[in-house]
């Protein structure tokens, strides 16, 4: 009877010893007003007026979060610790030091969207983060970018950059061999460059939709050979050069609406090459000549262009985008189309299967990405599951069995 009571006591004993010093100690390194988790080692500071980094957070830490602070600045050893994935979205942030992450060798995730006194960055603001895959920074003010910002960020998949951007200098994305998504949709973008996204050989959607975009140079897509959705609507496109459509040899899906597209003679290579292609589009509706404002360009006919001069050879290898500029609009008023009936262009299936983009439904989710409920819960709000035991003190219920244990053992020794 007593050997057996000793035994689970030893067992008990070994279970307390292993509770109290073997559970993982960094809960108890968590820095002030923070909390933290094991496995993956998280400290979440997060909504805790910390105006600068908070001190503290221990090395090992796996991931960081810092959003809904009022941080305003990062500077070179603002951050003490290693860590994969740094959130530091819906702050008050205006600088970014040259070099400030350059410590966090295995960053993989940084996200510093939501930081709208985010006017200006310096070249090296992102130096070192030569394993990160995802960068947000949507819904900061940046109105430029420097031409150096991306440099080396050979890890990069996704780039999230809606701000006030003006244009996009040549070769501004050329280090991000393995970038897969660029989202700069709610910039204010005129022009694409020859050269603006060279290097981008494994993007795979690019969203540029909400733009004031009203020139495409025609070789801007040569490289995005394997881009499969292309978002250009609700900019100011009035053409667009064919070839900037045929160096897009993957393209499944394509929104083109909302663009001022004229329908004359200048319209013909693009809607030659919708009659080749197997894409889905979203509608592409025609401004002007007033004749076919309303008809949609990819279903015009033969005869639509039967006015036009025959192709100059050049235009065909796509060298100018203007060879029918000087064609008279009057042409089109004699036409035999003076119908106005539109071609209801109905969704595909693949399109209607589509991931839903829209800003609204991402700005939802924003901030859920990626997160377990485990980390989004906070004190009170936190399912019971999440009060985790303090980690320096052994739980009550192991009080009695300690006690009595103590006293068993001296019996058992003198009885036994
Ligand atoms: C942060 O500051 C605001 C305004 O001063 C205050 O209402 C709020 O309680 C503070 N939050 C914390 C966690 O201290
Ligand atoms: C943001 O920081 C600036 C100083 O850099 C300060 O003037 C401003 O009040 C701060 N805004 C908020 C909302 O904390
Ligand atoms: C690019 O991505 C591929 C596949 O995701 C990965 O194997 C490769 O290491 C990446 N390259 C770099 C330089 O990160
Ligand atoms: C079109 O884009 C502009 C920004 O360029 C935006 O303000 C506007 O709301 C967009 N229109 C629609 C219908 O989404």
């Amino acid at each position: 009877m007593i050997p057996v009571v000793a035994k689970i006591c030893g067992l008990s004993l070994w279970l307390v010893v292993w509770m109290v010093l073997g559970k993982p100690s960094p809960v108890s390194a968590c820095p002030q007003n923070c909390v933290c988790y094991p496995t993956p080692m998280t400290v979440s500071c997060q909504a805790q007026n910390f105006t600068a980094v908070p001190v503290g957070v221990p090395y090992e830490s796996q991931r960081v979060f810092l959003q809904n602070n009022r941080i305003t600045e990062l500077r070179v050893g603002s951050f003490g610790f290693g860590t994969q994935v740094l959130w530091l979205f819906s702050n008050n942030i205006t600088w970014i030091e040259a070099g400030a992450f350059s410590e966090l060798r295995d960053l993989e995730e940084l996200d510093l969207g939501d930081n709208p006194s985010l006017h200006r960055l310096e070249g090296g603001a992102f130096r070192g983060l030569e394993k990160l895959q995802s960068l947000h920074m949507h819904r900061c003010k940046l109105t430029a970018l420097p031409h150096d910002i991306f440099h080396k960020l050979y890890s990069l998949q996704f780039l999230y950059l809606q701000n006030h951007l003006h244009f996009l200098q040549d070769d501004i994305f050329s280090d991000l061999i393995n970038l897969s998504q660029l989202f700069i949709h709610g910039n204010r973008i005129r022009t694409l460059s020859e050269n603006v996204f060279r290097g981008l050989v494994n993007l795979d959607r690019l969203l540029l939709h909400d733009n004031r975009i009203r020139q495409v140079n025609r070789r801007a897509f040569r490289d995005l050979g394997r881009l499969t959705m292309l978002f250009l609507f609700n900019n100011s496109l009035a053409e667009l050069p064919s070839q900037t459509l045929r160096d897009l040899q993957g393209i499944e899906f394509l929104r083109l609406n909302a663009n001022p597209w004229s329908c004359g003679c200048e319209a013909r290579p693009v809607w030659e090459w919708f009659r080749e292609v197997h894409v889905s589009s979203s509608e592409v509706i025609c401004a002007s000549p007033s004749t076919r404002r309303g008809q949609d360009m990819r279903f015009l006919r033969e005869m639509d262009f039967a006015l036009c001069p025959l192709p100059d050879p050049g235009s065909i290898a796509g060298s100018t985008t203007t060879t029918f500029k000087t064609v008279k609009a009057g042409l089109y008023g004699k036409g035999p189309s003076t119908t106005t009936s539109v071609v209801k262009y109905e969704l595909g299936e693949e399109e209607l299967a589509l991931p839903k983009l829209d800003p609204e439904e991402y700005w939802a989710n924003y901030g859920n990405e990626d997160s377990g409920i485990t980390v989004r819960c906070f004190e009170l709000e936190c399912p019971p599951e999440f009060d985790l035991p303090p980690s320096s003190s052994a739980s009550p219920s192991v009080l009695p069995i300690l006690s009595l244990c103590l006293l068993t053992v001296p019996i058992h020794l003198l009885f036994g």
